[in-house]
């Protein structure tokens, strides 16, 4: 379903949104248009979209293209594939829609966590070609990811959504490795708790959270923003000393010399040799 609110005058890039129909998504969709851009919106939920769309338009006088969609449905999410493809305004991407389910893998099917792994990683990584390719031709753009802090810390909520959010901060750096040599710019955004329906919606419920570690959304994105504006790749809005990330990149790094090598490492030699006698 497609609708659009539309004034005449083109400001600035126009701005993709998934997920904005309420959360992070939503706050994005908020502040881009402050800013003066153009907006796409997509979610499912139309009746959301538009009632924020309106909203938008009479606040800040910039259009806003209403996409619905099910971005766990192939040719839902090839519809918007498309869309970035073809639409020369579109230059920024917040690849946002995210969803959660809080079970433990033991007693869970496999089933359990399938639109996790549709949402979270097919429809992030396909619409993030999409776009790299779009804006590449295009001679620049701008890609926000939406990871988790859970993406580098499984201890505090692992199982399949912390590992779809390891596969887009890995992701986004692929992504920025290719896009930089075409003007295209990727931030990773790792946000910690965040006061949104996500908890609700995965079964958790946001009672169960210590506010102590909860963010409002607002301010979650203006850091994140912040942090875009900065030229940052990797966003953490919780952390209060990035030193403390880059020490964590600098140990990382450390061990790029010695990731591939021709032969085991001595520990695992000795073992072998005693394997074999
Ligand atoms: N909240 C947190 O604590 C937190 C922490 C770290 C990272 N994040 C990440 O931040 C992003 C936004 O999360 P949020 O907290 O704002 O979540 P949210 O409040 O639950 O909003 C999720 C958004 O995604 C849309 N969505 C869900 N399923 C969809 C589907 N199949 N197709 C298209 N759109 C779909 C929802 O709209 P419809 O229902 O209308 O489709 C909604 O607009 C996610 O990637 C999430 O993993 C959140």
């Amino acid at each position: 379903m497609t609708s659009t609110v539309t004034t005449s005058t083109v400001i600035k890039d126009t701005v993709l949104i998934t997920g904005a129909s309420t959360g992070i998504g939503a706050v994005y969709a908020e502040r881009f248009a402050k800013r003066g851009h153009n907006l796409v919106l997509v979610a499912r939920d139309f009746q959301r979209l538009e009632n924020l769309a309106n909203r938008l338009w009479e606040a800040y006088g910039v259009n806003v293209i209403i996409e619905a969609a099910d971005l766990t449905n192939r040719s839902e999410l090839e519809r918007i594939e498309q869309l970035i493809a073809s639409d020369p305004h579109i230059g920024v991407l917040v690849n946002n829609a995210g969803v959660a389910v809080a079970k433990p893998l033991i007693g869970s099917t496999p089933d359990d966590f399938q639109k996790v792994v549709d949402l979270n990683v097919t429809a992030a990584t396909r619409l993030g070609i999409a776009a790299l390719n779009a804006f590449a031709k295009r001679g620049g753009g701008a890609i926000i990811n939406l990871a988790s802090v859970l993406g580098i810390a499984h201890e505090i909520g692992g199982g399949v959504y912390g590992g779809s959010k390891a596969f887009v901060v890995n992701f986004s750096r692929a992504l920025h490795q290719e896009g930089a040599a075409h003007n295209v710019r990727v931030q990773a955004v790792l946000p910690g708790a965040t006061r949104t329906e996500m908890w609700d919606r995965s079964g958790r419920g946001i009672e169960n959270v210590d506010p102590a570690i909860l963010m409002d959304v607002h301010d979650l994105v203006d850091a994140a923003l912040a942090g875009f504006d900065a030229g940052e790749v990797v966003t953490i809005p919780s952390l209060p000393d990035v030193a403390d990330w880059q020490a964590f990149e600098a140990a990382r790094l450390k061990l790029l010399p010695n990731l591939s090598r021709n032969t085991p490492a001595p520990r695992y030699r000795v073992k072998l040799a005693e394997q074999a006698a």
